[in-house]
């Protein structure tokens, strides 16, 4: 694809991987995604941000193909999805300076192998004139990584913000104009990659309030022209107040778990709780991700496997507790054969989740009749804890 105006003297630059279908060899792509990078023409200077996935160097090259000079290379994140043609893009343009917060300077020696002398650290707030334009560095560590900042072009008012407001979507859509396409990409985003770090997104938009943003460039998927429906969409997502939402990630190997979570998410449904079950050896995380943002209870459904939790229950809820979502309550229940300690394992797995554990609820073989109570009984606790809540669609 060729590079793409945004604005006189800004474009589009990188690559759409439409094929794409993993990352991180863990997190599912059903839309494939993007790598953006933006060339921005200063009357004096010119500036490129970001670059490209290696595997996709090719696409930034041709459109590279006639610019003949760049004065600075700014790294806003040294994850090699946007800096690994980073490299290249320096050999094409010797004379170019790499701009980076203080911490990506090792960091890119580290994982890039550029020198620190063709790497300038720039401190928060600090500007660069591009002669008729100013661009101000905001640094903004954990979105993704500690060293992450973002780019302010001043006069034009246009904010480049790497990982944060992205959304893995291959789309030939320059723009997201009102978001009615790409939000729920962008909240499958946000789930995967920028929920355990919620708390430090709310003082960076806190900040971001205090600019005026007419157009914002992330670093994967289109760019958001209108960008107050993906601000307002992250002010929601970080708020501390979780939906009437119970999600269920469960597995089963011989039916008296798939059983009890039948039961269990007709017993809520009943109390007026909206419920989504994954079962995990078949879902896509990601779909489990984003029903996450706003889930007050997990409930664990697990058969025992050598005295634990099944594996597929071990990774759902490793990675619950990991993605730090905002859940209020957490219980297991499950089955044994003979003995087992999968509820206690379980917990154990969500250490650093701040969520308050109810009974769990285990059957030795096919759940009976006193089984089916106590589930009744969870299905009534979990109504009592959610009161108040508001519909989790
Ligand atoms: Fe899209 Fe953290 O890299």
């Amino acid at each position: 694809m060729k590079a793409r105006e945004i604005r006189p003297g800004i474009e589009w630059m990188g690559a759409i991987d439409w094929e794409r279908r993993l990352f991180d060899e863990l997190i599912p792509l059903p839309e494939g995604t993007s790598y953006n990078a933006y060339l921005v023409r200063g009357s004096e200077k010119t500036v490129l941000i970001d670059t490209a996935d290696p595997a996709k160097t090719d696409a930034l090259f041709a459109q590279l193909a006639d610019v003949e000079h760049i004065d600075y290379l700014i790294i806003q994140h040294v994850e090699q999805d946007h800096s690994g043609s980073a490299p290249l893009v320096l050999e094409k343009y010797p004379d170019a300076q790499v701009l980076a917060s203080p911490k990506a300077v090792s960091m890119i020696e580290d994982h890039l192998g550029i020198p620190a002398d063709r790497i300038r650290a720039v401190d928060d707030g600090e500007t660069l004139s591009l002669g008729n334009w100013t661009l101000e560095f905001l640094h903004a560590p954990w979105v993704h990584w500690p060293e992450t900042m973002l780019t302010y072009l001043r006069e034009e008012k246009v904010l480049f913000t790497c990982d944060l407001f992205g959304s893995h979507l291959a789309t030939d859509d320059l723009f997201s104009g009102d978001g009615s396409k790409v939000c729920e990409p962008a909240k499958r985003y946000y789930a995967e990659i920028m929920m355990p770090f919620a708390g430090l997104i709310k003082g960076h938009l806190k900040r971001l309030d205090n600019y005026a943003i007419e157009v914002i460039g992330p670093s994967h998927g289109p760019v958001h022209d209108q960008p107050q429906w993906i601000l307002n969409a992250y002010h929601h997502w970080v708020n501390d107040e979780p939906k009437n939402l119970v999600v269920i990630p469960y597995t089963s190997m011989h039916d008296s778990t798939a059983i009890m979570v039948d039961y269990m998410i007709e017993a809520l449904n009943d109390r007026g709780v909206h419920v989504h079950s994954f079962h995990m050896s078949k879902t896509d995380l990601g779909e489990y991700a984003i029903h996450l943002v706003d889930a007050a209870t997990v409930v664990f459904g697990t058969p025992t496997v050598l005295v634990g939790p099944h594996p597929s229950i071990v990774l759902a809820a490793y990675l619950t507790a990991a993605l730090r979502p905002k859940l209020k309550n957490a219980a297991v229940i499950g089955s044994y054969g003979w003995a087992g300690k999968a509820a206690e394992k379980t917990k154990a797995l969500c250490e650093t989740l701040k969520a308050d554990w109810m009974q769990p609820v285990f059957t030795k073989g096919a759940p009976t009749k006193d089984v089916f109570s106590a589930l009744d009984a969870l299905a009534d606790e979990i109504v009592t804890r959610h009161k108040g809540l508001e519909s989790g669609d």
